[in-house]
């Protein structure tokens, strides 16, 4: 079984992806780097050259040409879920994990976030304007996830106890 973590920049997805991927001895993907590797640069510079319909072009066809083996745990960026068929494509293709943070928590996780380019050079206040509006977004597809669990004080021990009765 594979099992997608979405949620927003900032939510936990790759450390939590990782941890979890550990524990239930998975294999552990960060679709962005793997992106990245394909690009064959960062993803601000591949922004910055292309833009973001370009991006939003890539990061579909690295998750859905992905053949990732079962038993990964795939982190896969912010905006993912709400492209093209992204998340119908994910829920057909094995356990999808919404992890919820709250926005001032997101926000002040990323005022010193590098790399991310829709964010970048914000004040934390505008960050927390633009994480409100974007969230307000890009919910509905998160929400489709068959997993809405919040991030905050989530261990991977409990994470697992969740998923355990959706793994074969
Ligand atoms: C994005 C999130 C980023 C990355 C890109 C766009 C988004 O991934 O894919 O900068 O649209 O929210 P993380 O969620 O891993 O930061």
């Amino acid at each position: 079984m594979k099992i997608f973590l979405i949620g927003f920049m900032g939510s936990g997805k790759s450390t939590m992806g990782r941890k979890l991927a550990s524990y239930l001895k998975y294999e552990f993907i960060d679709l962005d780097k793997i992106l990245e590797l394909k690009a064959g640069m960062s993803i601000s510079d591949f922004f910055e050259q292309n833009g973001e319909d370009d991006f939003r072009k890539l990061e579909k066809n690295t998750l859905q040409g992905g053949n990732f083996n079962d038993h990964t745990i795939i982190a896969t960026g912010g905006g993912a879920p709400c492209y093209f068929d992204n998340m119908d494509w994910m829920n057909n293709n094995g356990v999808t994990v919404y992890l919820t943070m709250p926005s001032k928590t997101l926000a002040s996780r990323l005022k010193h976030a590098s790399d991310r380019p829709l964010i970048e050079g914000m004040t934390e206040e505008e960050l927390l304007q633009y994480i409100n509006e974007k969230l307000n977004e890009r919910e509905p597809s998160y929400k489709k996830a068959q997993f809405i669990i919040s991030g905050i004080d989530l261990t991977v021990e409990k994470l697992a106890q969740y998923l355990e009765p959706s793994l074969n």
